[in-house]
């Protein structure tokens, strides 16, 4: 049975990696709203896809970009499967940085590189290529499954809740799978069982009307840029611990069994350095670097600008300066109460002579999953078979903000099985996706709907 999916997956590889080619190609980028009807591109790519595997598919039209839905459901008395992935991807700047252009993807040492290969364009796409090959060979698929397609996981997921909110009967389902995290290592494929969540912001503070001569004003008002840095540094201790007031209280501490876990695993701190081009590790004091990257919550500035930064000199106080933070946070912390208590630290902090604005953009909560489920049972089997390594149980630091709205609102946990690796470069400059990863990940796929259709639901 399975000898003919495997067959027509060998087969018919070529095909699926100069499709990927294609819908790498399409810019969409959801974050910039000129490219908008690209974006729409992407979601059109996706339909089309989904109607050739033979999932009975269509775009759900929202407030931002589209949705696309599909399903197959003629497997009764199996579990029913909702996959879930993203079409959109990150700008791609800084577009000077990448070896060949972001949008035109280029195969070399046994990569395909451009915007969205690994996150999640590539990923994704092995289970559409997944359900294709159950499909062609057997003409049915040995679970139900239940296609979610979104355009607009990398600006916060914001119109997704309702339509799952308004959809219950369209994404009922037992089990939720997602591709968009990573595996541990090379040859040590993984199944994440815990997500950081987020929270995200963005705090203006404005001084004098305008830019000023520093030189005739200068000390005589408050500079915003320097009230800013203050804000900021303020911010954390010496220790890397977050000052926030209440921001610890909900953290679930580690347990000695986990620290033991993860202490287990393969880490080489120097390797790790040297990947990432800095000269020393850093975070919170008393934890190791897994730990700070997986299971501590953190308080970041991704962007910071004030006054001129051109090309020479220029000598001013400047009207204004922003900054925009994200929090990781971890079980049980709670995002709106942190960012309220964010913005109201950051109000207490500010200096006199300015004014501050905060802009609130999203967040969602950590997550973790108990990892002796049958669902993850079965993810293991399939993953086994397919990479020819068992998966190792690890956590991972970013957010997918879908897997808390699942839980909440559809009642199942998510499996999280990653192809890719930290150091495709997700959100960076030439971003990359392996393509015997893009192998191994469809044919871990196809062997999934089967192992998940042995459980009794
Ligand atoms: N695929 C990532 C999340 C991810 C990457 C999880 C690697 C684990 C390992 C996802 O597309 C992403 O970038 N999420 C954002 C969420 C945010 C925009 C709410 C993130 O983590 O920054
Ligand atoms: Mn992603
Ligand atoms: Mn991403």
């Amino acid at each position: 049975m399975v000898e003919q999916v495997r067959n027509y997956l060998e087969e018919h590889q070529d095909r699926f990696v100069s499709e990927l080619v294609d819908f790498l190609k399409i810019p969409s980028v959801s974050a910039d709203s000129t490219l908008k009807s690209e974006t729409r591109q992407g979601a059109e790519f996706v339909l089309k896809q989904m109607e050739a595997a033979g999932l009975e598919s269509r775009l759900v039209e929202t407030d931002g970009h589209p949705i696309v839905y599909g399903a197959w459901k003629k497997a009764a008395g199996k579990p029913t499967v909702l996959v879930y992935g993203h079409y959109d991807v990150q700008p791609p700047d800084p577009l000077d940085q990448w070896t060949t252009p972001p949008f035109e993807p280029d195969i070399r040492d046994g990569h395909i590189y451009a915007r969205g290969a690994t996150d999640d364009k590539g990923q994704m796409y092995t289970h559409i290529k997944s359900v294709e090959a159950w499909m062609k060979t057997h003409g049915e698929l040995p679970v139900n499954v239940v296609f979610v397609i979104e355009g607009e996981e990398e600006v916060g997921s914001n119109n997704l809740d309702r339509f799952l909110e308004e959809n219950h009967d369209l994404v009922a389902s037992d089990i939720a799978v997602i591709s968009d995290t990573s595996q541990y290592a090379p040859g040590i494929p993984a199944i994440t069982y815990g997500l950081r969540g987020i929270l995200a912001c963005e705090v203006i503070v404005n001084g004098p009307s305008q830019d000023l001569h520093s030189g005739v004003f200068g000390g005589a008002v408050t500079n915003p840029g320097n009230g800013l840095a203050k804000m900021v540094a303020a911010l954390h201790d010496d220790q890397g611990r977050v000052q926030i007031p209440g921001f610890y209280d909900g953290v679930i501490e580690l347990t000695q069994e986990e620290r033991d876990q993860f202490a287990a695993l393969p880490f080489d701190e120097a390797k790790f350095m040297n990947a990432l081009g800095v000269n020393a590790v850093a975070g919170e004091a008393g934890f190791s670097t897994l730990e700070r990257r997986w299971a501590r919550p953190t308080c970041d500035v991704n962007g910071m600008i004030s006054g001129y930064t051109g090309e020479g000199p220029k000598t001013i106080v400047p009207a204004q300066a922003r900054v925009k933070i994200t929090c990781r946070l971890v079980p049980d912390q709670d995002p709106v109460a942190l960012t309220k208590a964010l913005e109201q630290f950051l109000r207490e902090q500010l200096p006199p002579g300015l004014t501050m604005e905060f802009i609130d953009f999203h967040g969602c909560r950590a997550l973790v999953f108990d990892f002796h489920s049958p669902y993850m049972s079965a993810a293991r089997s399939a993953i086994e078979q397919a990479f020819g390594a068992a998966p190792v149980m690890i956590r991972e630091g970013g957010s997918i903000p879908v897997v808390e709205t699942f839980q909440k609102l559809v009642g199942v946990e998510t499996l999280l099985l990653g192809w890719g690796q930290n150091t495709d470069n997700l959100h960076s400059p030439n971003e990359r996706f392996s393509l015997e990863a893009f192998r191994q990940g469809t044919l871990a796929s196809a062997l999934l709907w089967q192992e998940l259709a042995e459980i009794q639901v």
